[in-house]
């Protein structure tokens, strides 16, 4: 599949690389075709451009953005989403404090939703935000059951991120489909637990963790 990755921090690394092990064709964007922040993926030979690049050449688009900004960023491929699946992985944070960063999320304010308002015509499915990058694209990270949320309006791009999430080892019992995307606000609430999690673990070094539901 040709998949379109917005984002150049360690997300958008783990995830574009990973997709071209699986042998998709990816394209990173940034705010600008020669940001430099683009540098190391063209010397990992693979595509880049601005948003919008990524997007007309793509199927399906993962939001691997700066939560705060991930709005702006996607509306500025609007013209090239039309009918495509969105994974929105995003959450807005405030960073102020540092390691024990605050998240921002609350019924009222979920990137999800408002990707969606700015975007009427894609397709957004939000996953994948409440786990390590390195969790994502390989859950074998975490033993157990641990899950990863899937939340969005359209049945089809579900399946779509269902079977992407598949491919990178998810296993059925793993994806928990929440229901429309009104429901993406309870997993970005979550990051606040999760940040929290990861202060008492004694920081990012003491290794990968998820959440599991038990039941
Ligand atoms: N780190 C994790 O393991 C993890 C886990 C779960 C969820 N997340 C979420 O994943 C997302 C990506 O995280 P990250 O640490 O890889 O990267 P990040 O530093 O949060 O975001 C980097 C990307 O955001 C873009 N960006 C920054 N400011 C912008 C602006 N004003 N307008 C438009 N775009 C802007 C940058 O564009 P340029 O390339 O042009 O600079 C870059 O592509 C975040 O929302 C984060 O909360 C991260």
């Amino acid at each position: 599949m040709r998949i379109g990755v917005f984002g150049t921090g360690m997300v958008g690394d783990a995830l574009s690389k990973a997709l071209s092990k699986l042998g998709h064709e990816v394209t990173v964007g940034a705010r600008s075709s020669d940001s430099e922040s683009l540098q190391p993926f063209a010397d990992e030979g693979l595509l880049t451009g601005s948003f919008a690049d990524a997007a007309i050449t793509s199927d399906l688009v993962i939001n691997a953005t700066n939560g705060n900004f991930s709005v702006e960023a996607v509306a500025s491929a609007a013209a090239e989403l039309d009918g495509k699946t969105l994974i929105d992985l995003s959450n807005r944070l405030d960073h102020s404090k540092g390691m024990a960063a605050a998240a921002l999320a609350a019924p009222d304010n979920s990137v999800a939703a408002d990707i969606q308002a700015a975007v009427p015509g894609v397709n957004v499915v939000k996953a994948l935000n409440t786990m390590n990058c390195n969790v994502m694209v390989d859950p074998s990270l975490v033993p157990g059951d641990h899950v990863v949320f899937v939340s969005g309006d359209s049945a089809e791009a579900k399946q779509q991120v269902k079977d992407l999430l598949a491919q990178f080892g998810w296993r059925e019992q793993q994806i928990v489909d929440l229901g429309g995307l009104e429901t993406a606000t309870g997993p970005e609430m979550l990051m606040q637990l999760w940040l929290d999690v990861v202060v008492a673990r004694g920081g990012f070094g003491a290794g990968p963790f998820n959440f599991a539901i038990n039941g």
